[in-house]
């Protein structure tokens, strides 16, 4: 990848200013840093290596040269879009699903916003806000995607099955052009956030859904049942085993189909 094709694939986009580094720590680092600065609406950060990439929950994410894509896109929300502000992560995992189920892969979302390829991760998100003393200034919003091989982390350091996209397409992938899809579908269905339309097409790309679910919140508690869908402000809808329809808000939550959990650590 290289600035000169990245701002030639995207000139159509609503993509007002684009950082390219070949390696840099984080992008979401550096789109905190150029959000403070003063970067405009759907400023963009992209890197070719991250040294510090970081995961949810405190986690690293590595991001080796030539195999992924990491990028970070710094949005000023509107008022309407205030009103659904943790929305952002889940659209930003249907803009990426959307890419790649148009490349024919059969990508599904894993509640709220991983997304999965035969049920194992190729998409982490990881969504930040800047602010200014009680104002929000800015949301980042990071995206992490295996796309070659080598871009899928050793099987220890690993909290959740991981694949990558060329092992699905069974032929490489042309990064830039998959930035242009991801990031066209984003802006698309930016428009309609907070929609039932919205809310569906999140559903309709839902893993697991059917299926036992295991979930455990930061607190550690620990809920089991079916996983039944998305509810109408984007909580997760569960049949309790015990009994009962939960809606579990988005947060920091875990959550793995039972037959993964058995006998996992997280
Ligand atoms: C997860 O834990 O699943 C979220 C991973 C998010 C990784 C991306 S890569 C681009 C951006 N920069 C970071 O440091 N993290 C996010």
């Amino acid at each position: 990848m290289n600035k000169e094709d990245l701002v030639q694939q995207l000139a159509n986009l609503p993509i007002p200013d684009i950082r390219f580094h070949e390696s840099i720590g984080s992008t979401n680092d550096e789109g905190l840093a150029w959000a403070e600065a003063g970067a405009a609406d759907g400023s963009l950060v992209v890197a070719e290596q991250q040294t510090k990439g970081r995961g949810r929950l405190g986690r690293s994410w590595v991001t080796n040269p030539g195999a992924a894509l990491a990028f970070t896109l710094i949005l000023q929300p509107t008022p309407a879009e205030m009103e659904h502000i943790g929305l952002f992560s889940p659209l930003a995992g249907l803009a990426v699903c959307l890419a790649l189920q148009g490349m024919g892969l059969p990508a599904e979302i894993k509640w709220p916003n991983d997304v999965l390829l035969n049920r194992q991760k190729t998409c982490g998100i990881l969504a930040e806000s800047s602010w200014e003393a009680q104002s929000l200034r800015a949301v980042v919003i990071g995206v992490g995607i295996n796309v070659a091989p080598s871009s899928i982390p050793p099987a220890d350091q690993l909290q959740f099955p991981a694949t990558c996209v060329e092992d699905h397409l069974g032929r490489p992938v042309q990064r830039e052009k998959l930035l242009q899809e991801i990031l066209a579908a984003f802006f698309t269905w930016r428009g309609i956030m907070g929609t039932i339309a919205f809310f569906r097409a999140w559903e309709e790309r839902l893993a697991f859904k059917g299926e036992s679910v295991y979930l455990k919140n930061s607190g550690n508690e620990v809920l089991t049942g079916i996983l039944l869908g998305v509810g109408e402000h984007g909580d997760l809808r569960i049949h309790l085993s015990e009994g009962g329809v939960k809606l579990v808000s988005v947060g920091d939550v875990h959550l793995r189909p039972v037959d993964y959990f058995e006998g996992s650590g997280s």
